[in-house]
């Protein structure tokens, strides 16, 4: 069996979830549920990043101490992942003593090896992005770019780690591993990253400018630096375990370069760790054209929608609309046409239709076929093509090129229906029509049962609600439910199915 550990980032804890997080849960347990489906024995981890200058700085503009401010928001994250479904094995919080243990070890095993070492620094600092800065970041006009908040110059001294040592086995390192990064085209950023020397990475803040961090192991008058802290989580989270090492950290592009390609693998190698097998860096979400900001107020509530849609259709959108690795818009607008036109009218018409036909002309028991006409032999090759490429878009990550196919395949169905009208052969007495009849009626309710199957990675709840009406349970083996094989023959379906209700008011107007 083969082990699969995929990880998400780990949140800030300085604010409560937003659509990106959604989506970087959402993908991660497509993938997850993916994995586990092809027969991978698979370990998810998600967690909460809490430390650092901007959870302190939130928590005191709260008036609350970072502790209880950091579990409160921790636990608004674990309600999110809880309430969109997410299949996560693990929750860490790098509060744990857990991690907490671990990071301490590793910062005592690179200062014993002299990894670590202590300088005088002067430079300006940006606070926002807790972050040195250097004359080359400064923009053309010598002012400093405003993703830098406020900048100060300061003088103190620090420990640094020797980052600029593994330059040249890093850039290595990418030359022979090409499927680091995914996708490549990053990876290939990550390079042109490290065509200019790397300087050391100052890995400690002075406790009377940070107290909120995990304190040096080798110098209790400083704090680590949070995202030294915070990348060490894969690793704590499953130490002693034979999970390490992960085979794939998704996170989001702005914290490729340098934080996960460069001072992670960096981090490990000098900590004799082995590396993660692959990155996997997905694009980022707009909201209706602009720029998703806490100040622009147009923060999505992904909740908001789960709520008045059903989490299904939440993750759906998320899944169909973005490609992944690249960037994309969320439309209220959007996701409202895709809600209607695709999960009511196609999916939900064709549960409906299904349904409401075997009871009609059926009494609810699903027929057995006849001998397959060409349109029935059509409708199961396309199913067979279908599955085939699906499996493979979906090994690639290519998940909203699998939905897509799969929506053609439901819309196919819908019109083998129209084809075969069981309506108009219901009214005829002939053996002939009855046959055909029957034979219709099997053959839509099976092809629904196998789309189904493609489903349920990302619609995991609307897929057992379908199964259900369906009168059926399916396998513990998946690849067996993508096997056309009138499986459903004899079973008992349910009257009706609400699936997907006419909303009744946009979510984005609901205050
Ligand atoms: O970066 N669209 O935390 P974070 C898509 N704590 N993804 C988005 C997004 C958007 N608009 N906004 C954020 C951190 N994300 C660190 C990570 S990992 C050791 C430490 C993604 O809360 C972002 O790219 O700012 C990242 O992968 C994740 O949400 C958490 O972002
Ligand atoms: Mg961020």
């Amino acid at each position: 069996m083969k082990s699969f550990f995929i990880t998400t980032a780990i949140d800030y804890a300085n604010g409560s979830p937003h659509l990106g997080h959604a989506y970087e849960k959402v993908l991660t347990d497509v993938i997850a549920r993916f994995r586990r489906q092809m027969g991978d024995r698979v370990h998810f981890l998600t967690g909460t990043d809490e430390h650092g200058q901007k959870v302190q700085q939130s928590a005191r503009k709260q008036g609350v101490e970072p502790q209880q401010f950091v579990d409160n928001i921790s636990e608004e994250f674990r309600g999110l992942c809880k309430r969109l479904n997410i299949s996560n094995d693990d929750f860490i919080r790098t509060t744990d003593e857990r991690h907490k243990k671990v990071v301490r070890r590793i910062l005592q095993q690179l200062f014993d090896k002299g990894e670590i070492y202590k300088a005088d620094y002067k430079g300006f600092y940006s606070t926002r992005q807790e972050q040195f800065l250097q004359e080359k970041d400064r923009q053309p006009d010598g002012a400093w770019p405003e993703i830098y908040g406020e900048v100060v110059e300061i003088t103190e001294s620090n420990y640094f780690f020797k980052l600029g040592k593994y330059q040249q086995w890093l850039i290595d390192y990418l030359k022979a591993n090409e499927d680091f990064v995914f996708p490549r085209y990053r990876q290939k950023q990550v390079l042109e990253f490290l065509k200019d020397p790397i300087n050391d990475l100052c890995i400690s803040r002075p406790k009377e400018r940070l107290s909120w961090g995990i304190p040096l192991p080798f110098d209790e008058n400083y704090v680590t630096y949070v995202w030294f802290d915070a990348l060490i989580n894969y690793y704590s989270a499953v130490e002693g375990t034979d999970w390490w090492p992960a085979s794939f950290h998704v996170i989001g592009k702005d914290i490729l370069v340098p934080a996960h390609a460069v001072y992670w693998p960096i981090m490990l190698k000098a900590a004799d760790i082995p590396l993660p097998k692959a990155l996997l860096a997905h694009g980022w979400w707009s909201v209706s054209g602009s720029k998703m900001s806490k100040s622009t107020g147009n923060v999505i509530k992904p909740l908001d929608f789960a709520d008045q849609f059903g989490v299904d259709a939440l993750r759906y959108f998320l899944i169909r609309e973005m490609n992944v690795g690249q960037d994309s818009d969320f439309s209220p607008d959007q996701f409202l046409v895709r809600y209607t036109s695709e999960l009511a009218n196609n999916l939900g018409n064709l549960v409906n239709r299904t349904l409401n036909m075997t009871n009609r002309f059926a009494g609810g028991l699903v027929p057995e076929p006849a001998e397959l006409d060409k349109p029935e032999q059509d409708l199961r090759a396309l199913w067979d093509k279908t599955r085939d490429e699906v499996l493979q878009l979906c090994e690639g990550f290519q998940f909203h090129l699998g939905l897509e196919r799969t929506f053609t395949f439901i819309t196919a169905t819908n019109a083998y229906i129209e084809l075969r009208a069981p309506w108009k052969l219901g009214k005829s007495t002939e053996a002939k029509d009855q046959a055909l009849l029957r034979t219709s009626l099997a053959t839509m309710a099976e092809a629904l049962r196998c789309a189904v199957g493609l489903l349920t990675a990302v619609m995991p709840e609307t897929s057992q609600k379908i199964y259900g009406v369906l009168g059926y349970q399916p396998g513990s083996v998946w690849s067996d439910e993508l096997v056309w094989g009138n499986k459903l023959v004899g079973k008992k379906v349910a009257e009706t199915a609400i699936l997907f209700p006419r909303p009744e008011k946009p979510a984005t107007e609901k205050k």
